[in-house]
């Protein structure tokens, strides 16, 4: 089924919208370090405010317990917001509580007001369907109707995502609109050769989806944290690195699935150990099979995958006609440590067909090395949804706006 749209939500001039963003931005001291959300979300926000509607956003930001906590205030995110619209984001300083309500009461046609974190209050999250519809009944307490454009959050079933767009009249957003359409192209008969690269550090995570992609792919790169666990499966010593030893089994498992399936699943041959976990740590190239052997013995850390590897996988991406990339491939943010994500990140740039980057850290991590966003075919603004979308996966968020 297709997914309701913006225009099936009629005029909106003088109409209150609540919008669901997903503003879940890198930070640090309190600066933006990566805005790339922010300004996704600006053509839903702009066709909402150029029609005249009263715009109240939404959005969590990180990982609080239920209760409020400065750092993880959106407030640095309302102020950049104004900045990119060009005008003022009113800032309620609660969720649901006094100011929101000051807030929204103030609001004129055309105007913009941000709530703060959903996740200061523990109904957002709650495993319990009746908190959450009681919360989305308070967020929904005085607006028209709902759209739902936090791409990033349609794979959670959350008050903000779920329940309020069953307490209102509800569409999906422009941003949740493309990224449905570019991934799409992904899961309906991709052109092949299909490659998907995983990296990251969320080492269990991201098996579970390769269990998903092994059918539907031709090739599997597999490069960051989760890597070492797919050397010690091959009964390498992977010394002081990143490991999950209760996951050696199942990966096993998947080596053989790839083989049976006839999928070129490719695995570093060479990996950069270093002596500890620091930008400036001592390092050294060896070969995948001999990182117990490094000069640094059961001390040395695989930070990052070694040059032949990343002209290996190179020259795999590139000679794909798809691509789908998630996670880094080492510690891109300490530069002895980047030249794997990089490589990568410049292969997908020579992609002769669709090339997409997916999830909050890749993407920042090719803005950060210097990348244009333009040199991608798409980079989307989810992680785990992205993930889950490509899975072939039930989203609620989706579901709920009748896809
Ligand atoms: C993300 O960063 O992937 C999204 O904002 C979702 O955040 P979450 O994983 O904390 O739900
Ligand atoms: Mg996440």
């Amino acid at each position: 089924m297709a997914i309701r749209t913006l225009e099936t939500l009629g005029d909106l001039a003088g109409r209150t919208v609540l919008i669901r963003c997903d503003f879940n931005v890198p930070l640090e001291d309190g600066r933006i370090t990566d805005e790339g959300r922010i300004v996704a979300s600006l053509p839903t926000l702009r066709a909402l405010l150029e029609q005249g509607a009263k715009v109240v956003a939404m959005s969590h930001l990180g990982r609080p317990k239920g209760a409020p906590e400065e750092r993880y205030s959106l407030a640095p995110v309302a102020a950049r917001l104004g900045e990119l619209l060009g005008q003022e984001v009113a800032f309620a300083t609660d969720t649901v509580g006094e100011d929101a309500q000051r807030v929204r009461i103030a609001l004129q046609d055309g105007q913009l007001a941000l709530l703060e974190n959903l996740r200061f209050d523990p109904r957002e999250t709650s495993k319990d369907a009746g908190e959450r519809a009681e919360l989305a009944a308070e967020l929904a307490a005085g607006a028209d109707v709902f759209v739902s454009d936090g791409f990033g959050v349609v794979h959670r079933e959350q008050a903000s995502v779920f329940e309020v767009a069953q307490a209102l009249p509800s569409a999906a957003g422009l941003l949740v609109a493309k990224e449905l359409e570019v991934l799409s192209r992904l899961t309906e008969s991709p052109e092949r050769p299909y490659a998907v690269v995983l990296g990251g550090s969320k080492v269990s995570d991201k098996l579970g989806v390769i269990e998903h992609l092994l059918p539907r792919v031709d090739r599997l790169v597999i490069g960051g944290g989760m890597l070492f666990t797919f050397l010690k499966a091959l009964g390498h010593d992977v010394a002081s690195s990143l490991l999950e030893e209760d996951q050696v089994e199942r990966v096993l498992g998947y080596m053989k699935q790839a083989e049976e399936l006839g999928v070129q699943l490719l695995l570093p041959t060479d990996v950069v150990v270093a002596e500890s976990f620091s930008a400036d740590a001592a390092h050294e190239t060896v070969a995948a099979d001999a990182i117990g052997g490094s000069r640094f013995g059961a001390k040395g850390i695989g930070l990052d995958i070694g040059p032949d590897s990343a002209a290996a996988f190179a020259e795999a991406i590139r000679t794909s006609r798809t691509v789908f990339w998630n996670g880094p491939m080492g510690v891109f943010e300490m530069p002895a440590f980047a030249h794997g994500t990089k490589a990568v990140a410049q292969a997908l740039t020579e992609v002769d067909g669709l090339a997409v980057v997916g999830g909050g850290d890749s993407a920042a991590a090719v803005r950060g090395l210097g990348f244009d966003d333009a040199a991608f075919g798409h980079i989307s603004t989810g992680g785990g949804a992205s993930l889950e979308f490509l899975e072939g996966a039930r989203l609620p968020g989706l579901e709920v706006l009748g896809w």
